[in-house]
């Protein structure tokens, strides 16, 4: 009905109109791909989501935002965000939504504690891909004033510690997708400050640049004993150490444990014997995927092994099988 509206308001009043008004619908604003170094102030002030993705905006000063107080959602990804002032998120107290990926923000610069402060209900908060390389001495941004995250979206550096940004207080936490993952070591102590009700984490890679998980303790998920769903996705890591991490999870439900490109490249045919499933073989799974991991080969029984807990809804265990 907007976008009938917008379109026959513009056939009517060519010669006036600001043809900006018809990218306005139901409140969204776009304003992507523009070249803007600064948040528009020309917006109406009742928007409630702002797309600013693909611009040049290189620093958000205080009160960026703050003539848009109705914001729910504000999308910044691609567009060379770097600095961020204590204060940019001020007087946009019901945003919900939060998203600067595909910047280069060091948030081991910013005051982190205060720019957050203001926006204590934000759900869903997306700073991935911020980093070209990950240092050890890179410290994550302080996420405690955030209680009622649900969604984060975020990197693993290659020794990652998340006590100083307190993510123990994110106790609505679910959904955690690490998209990038530098590190070399999944240990046990690696996720032990996060809270115990998330219930879902995806790790993944864009693409290949990224090195060899040469250690994986069979405790590094033992912080999350509610989890359902387990994803891992492009991780250089040998089967037999990645299938490792659902130990904790051994008598347990879960909905779906999902293996996909996992392995040490060149694909290095991998035989799917009974020790590297005899920790899964104990999780009540409803979907396993085992695909593109190079297994050329079951060992015997290990079908009938996995499915000995009776709880398997789906098991795709081979490319060729999957959907
Ligand atoms: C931005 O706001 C913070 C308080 O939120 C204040 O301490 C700081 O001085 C302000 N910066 C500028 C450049 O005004
Ligand atoms: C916020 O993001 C979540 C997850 O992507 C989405 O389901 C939800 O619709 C978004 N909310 C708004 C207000 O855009
Ligand atoms: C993480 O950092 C805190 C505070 O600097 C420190 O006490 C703790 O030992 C570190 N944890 C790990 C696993 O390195
Ligand atoms: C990690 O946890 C597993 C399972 O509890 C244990 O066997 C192993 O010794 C632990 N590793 C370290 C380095 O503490
Ligand atoms: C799982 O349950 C079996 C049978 O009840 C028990 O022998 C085993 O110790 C349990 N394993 C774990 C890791 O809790
Ligand atoms: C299963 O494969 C792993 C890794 O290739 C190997 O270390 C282990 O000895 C094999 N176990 C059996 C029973 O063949």
């Amino acid at each position: 009905m907007a976008l009938t509206i917008c379109i026959v308001f513009s056939l009517l009043s060519l010669t006036t109109s600001d043809r900006n008004n018809c990218l306005i619908f139901h409140n969204t604003a776009d304003r992507t791909s523009r070249g803007l170094t600064s948040v528009p102030k020309d917006l109406n002030i009742d928007i409630i989501s702002l797309d600013l993705s693909h611009n040049e905006i290189v620093t958000l000063p205080n009160n960026s935002f703050e003539r848009y107080s109705m914001l729910s959602t504000i999308i910044l990804d691609n567009s060379r965000l770097s600095m961020i002032e204590p204060g940019a998120f001020s007087g946009i107290k019901r945003l919900l939504n939060l998203s600067m990926e595909r910047n280069t923000i060091h948030f081991t610069e910013l005051n982190t504690n205060e720019i957050f402060r203001s926006i204590k209900y934000l759900e869903l908060l997306n700073i991935r891909q911020n980093w070209e390389t990950m240092e050890s001495s890179w410290i994550y941004p302080y996420l405690g004033h955030l209680p009622n995250l649900i969604y984060l979206y975020i990197d693993l550096t290659n020794n990652p510690n998340f006590t100083l940004s307190d993510v123990k207080k994110l106790t609505k936490l679910k959904i955690i997708r690490f998209e990038h993952c530098y590190l070399t070591a999944l240990k046990n102590e690696t996720f032990e400050d996060f809270p115990d009700n998330v219930e879902q984490i995806y790790f993944g890679n864009i693409n290949f640049v990224i090195p060899h998980i040469s250690l994986a303790e069979s405790d590094v998920l033992k912080p999350f004993p509610n989890l359902q769903v387990l994803s891992l996705t492009k991780i250089i890591c040998s089967l037999s150490d990645a299938l490792k991490i659902v130990y904790p999870f051994q008598n347990k439900s879960m909905e779906a444990v999902i293996y996909k490109q996992v392995g040490i490249p060149p694909g290095n045919s991998v035989v799917l014997n009974e020790t590297m499933v005899s920790y899964l073989n104990k999780v009540c799974v409803k979907t396993l995927v085992l695909a593109e991991n190079d297994i050329v080969c079951l060992a015997p029984n290990i079908l009938a092994s996995l499915n000995y807990a009776h709880c398997f809804n789906t098991v795709y265990c081979l490319e060729t099988d999957l959907p």
